[in-house]
Formats: C-alpha cells, sequence, structure tokens
C-alpha cells in the first residue's frame, strides 16, 4: 500500500477482533515509525506497549476508575471548542453515536458507548505516550509527526488502531503498569488489533473541512 493510499484508508476503529497482532508485526511497525522527524532530531517519543494479562489488568483498573473519578491529566485537555472547531467536535461524536445506533438522549446508551474507551474498545495491544515534562508545544509536535507516521504504517500492515487520549487520563494507574518514569507527562494512548468489521462503531466516518478552510495558497504578488 502505497502512502497516498494509507493516508485515505486510516481510519479511527472503535471495536476489535479477539486476535493479537504477531509481535514481529507490531515491533516492524514501531521500528520503521523510529524513521519520523523532529525537532534537532530529539525523537521524544516515549513508548510503553502492553498485551496480554498486563493489559487487561491495566484495562479493569482504568475502568474502574471512570466510573468513580473524574479525569487527573498530566497534561490538561482544552478547555474550551470555539467556533469552527466546536462544531467539528460535535459532528465527530454525532457520527460516532449514529453509527452506533445511539440516540442523542439516552443517556444511559451514551455513557455505555463512552465507557468503551476505557476498555481501548477491546484493543489486545496498548500503547502508551509520553514525553518529557522540559519540552513545551515543540516536543508535542515531534510526538505528532510520530503518531501519525505509526498510524500509517499500521494501516499499511492491515492493522487498526485508534489514538485516544481517554487512555491516558490517569497517570496514576498507567505508571503502576506501564513503568513510566516520573519525569515524563502522559500524552494519550493508542490501541492496536484487528478491525471487527462487523461492529457498528466502525462504521462511522469522519469528514473534513474543504482544504480552503485550513490552507491558503497566497498569490504571488503583493497587493499594492
Ligand atoms: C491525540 C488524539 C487523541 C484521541 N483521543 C480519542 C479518544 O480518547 N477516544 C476516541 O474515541 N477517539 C479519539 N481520537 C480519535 C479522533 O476522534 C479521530 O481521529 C477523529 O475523530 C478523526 O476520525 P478518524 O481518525 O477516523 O479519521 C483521538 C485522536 C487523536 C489524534
Amino acid at each position: 500500500m502505497d502512502t497516498a493510499e494509507s493516508v485515505l484508508q486510516r481510519k479511527s476503529v472503535r471495536a476489535f477482533l479477539d486476535k493479537p497482532v504477531p509481535e514481529q508485526t507490531l515491533r516492524g511497525i514501531f521500528e520503521r515509525a523510529q524513521r519520523a522527524p523532529s525537532w534537532c532530531n530529539i525523537q521524544p517519543w516515549r513508548v510503553f506497549i502492553a498485551s496480554g494479562k498486563r493489559r487487561n489488568q491495566y484495562i479493569a483498573e482504568l475502568t474502574a476508575a471512570a466510573m468513580s473519578r473524574g479525569p487527573e491529566t498530566d497534561v490538561p485537555f482544552p478547555a474550551e471548542y470555539p467556533e469552527p472547531y466546536g462544531t467539528h467536535r460535535r459532528a465527530c461524536g454525532k457520527a460516532l453515536y449514529e453509527a452506533m445506533g445511539v440516540e442523542r438522549n439516552d443517556g444511559p446508551a451514551r455513557q455505555a458507548a463512552w465507557m468503551r474507551n476505557f476498555a481501548a474498545f477491546d484493543a489486545p495491544h496498548v500503547a502508551l505516550v509520553a514525553l518529557d515534562k522540559r519540552f513545551g508545544p515543540y516536543g508535542t509536535l515531534d510526538i505528532g509527526c510520530w503518531l501519525s507516521t505509526v498510524l500509517l504504517l499500521a494501516t499499511s500492515e492491515g492493522v487498526a488502531s485508534c489514538a485516544q487520549a481517554s487512555l491516558a487520563v490517569y497517570p496514576d494507574i498507567a505508571r503502576k503498569y506501564f513503568d513510566i518514569p516520573a519525569e515524563l507527562n502522559l500524552l494519550f494512548g493508542i490501541g492496536f488489533g484487528y478491525e471487527d468489521t462487523a461492529a457498528a462503531a466502525n462504521r462511522c466516518h469522519t469528514t473534513r473541512d474543504p482544504l480552503k478552510q485550513n490552507v491558503r495558497f497566497l498569490p504571488d504578488e503583493l497587493a499594492d
């Protein structure tokens, strides 16, 4: 699969088969993602991957925490989503709930759908991604470059994924199971596995704005 095809095919998968990805395949993805660009080539991504029993124990404790307390992230989530971002955010949630057949006013069903986050949507492999606390926005940029590289490589290998900030909302629990050093901020997680193509949640397709909303090609000449 070429890069353009991977970009078009990649999507967030929110229901996985109960089938692990061979370790060699996963390692191959992360090995090649080491080529991701970063500021002065500092390569600041620190990634901790758990499968099997360790993954299951983390998920169990995360789910219990999500039922009993609010998020306690290392890095604060955005406090507001002004326009046009708020509209995009709502549309993304609506697309998912519609795909799942969850009604807007069905509180319990929405809550159940939300809680699936903390089960990593049943992904058999969970990666947690952290960054040295001393790096600001530019370090986070490097992590974004790495994340995109990983997700596209996974797609090209037929491995489904979902980046998930929700996997990072209880850093104390993450530190217990993933051995994350204190000098790192936990940023987000990624679930990996094989897509359950029969699952309603995976029928969700998000849209994008037309190019002109994000990218401006300026005229060669400055106006007088
Ligand atoms: C850093 C990051 C964190 C995300 N966190 C979550 C999450 O916690 N739960 C979730 O369902 N999706 C999460 N997503 C997936 C986005 O919702 C998704 O990428 C977006 O809606 C676009 O859809 P697509 O990935 O299918 O193209 C996250 C994506 C990124 C890049």
